[in-house]
């Protein structure tokens, strides 16, 4: 019997963790050596998106990515200093930018130092206005070229955690949340996930198993299941995660 189809967008299975990964991090290279001029890659935390970082920082693809060309974000940030090891940003400096030859001026991290959340969050929003240029989200010019995302087995993606006021922000494209996890967050919004040109949901592991079939069963309760990405959206899962929809 042939799999399902996706409520929205389309699944891709892969073995292992690590099939995964090097998939998503090729997949990422041919979209970026096919677009023109600057290209945004908004990134996520977790374990996950951790190994197709690393998997970038392998000398064939080091060598083709059009790194000068490229700029990073984050998707969310934990209000910690840089250096902490919960940090999204000191992860993806271990995994990626210290191996690959990002111009430093490329990397825009969220400010957790000297700053209220509330600042942060501003100041982050100003950076990704910059990147824009402009302060208004036009659906076919979307403000990230590719997105990553991770979800929690509770449904959660980015740092938009289930009850919390961050769901229905609609205006800003950064927010605080100060609530549902031990640290503060500071994530992008609905808005400005949605303003990309292609999602990327990478699940892992038998754990992920029920919320994956929730989310592709159309399940829009949880905030993952919210989003409506104006461009593609594709699910990146490997076997154990992916479960009956492997085929
Ligand atoms: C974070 C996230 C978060 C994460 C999911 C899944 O900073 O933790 O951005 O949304 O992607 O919790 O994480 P795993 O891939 O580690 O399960």
């Amino acid at each position: 019997m042939s799999p399902p189809t996706p409520a929205i967008g389309t699944i891709r299975v892969f073995d292992t963790p690590a099939t995964l990964a090097e998939s998503g991090a090729k997949f990422l290279c041919d979209r970026a050596e096919r677009s023109r001029g600057r290209f945004v890659v908004n990134l996520s935390g977790g374990s996950t998106p951790k190994r197709l970082y690393e998997a970038l920082a392998v000398p064939t693809l080091l060598k083709r990515f059009p790194w000068d060309r490229t700029h990073f974000v984050f998707g969310d940030e934990r209000f910690v200093p840089p250096d902490d090891p919960d940090s999204n940003a000191h992860m993806a400096t271990e995994a990626l930018f210290a191996r690959a030859p990002v111009p430093p001026d490329n990397i825009h991290r969220v400010p957790t130092v000297g700053v209220t959340p509330e600042q942060a969050a501003e100041e982050y929003q100003r950076t990704l206005v910059w990147l824009y240029g402009g302060d208004v989200l036009v659906p076919d010019r979307p403000l990230f070229d590719v997105t990553f995302l991770g979800v929690g087995d509770d449904g959660h993606t980015a740092s938009l955690i289930p009850g919390q006021p961050v769901l229905h922000e609609r205006t800003r494209w950064v927010a605080p949340v100060a609530h549902g996890r031990p640290e503060v967050r500071i994530t992008m919004t609905y808005p400005a996930l949605e303003s990309s040109r292609a999602v990327v949901f990478l699940l892992t592991g038998e754990g992920k198993r029920a919320i994956l079939d929730r989310l592709l069963s159309g399940d829009d309760t949880v905030p993952a299941g919210k989003l409506r990405p104006h461009g593609e959206t594709l699910w990146f899962a490997d076997r154990a995660a992916a479960g009956r929809w492997a085929g």
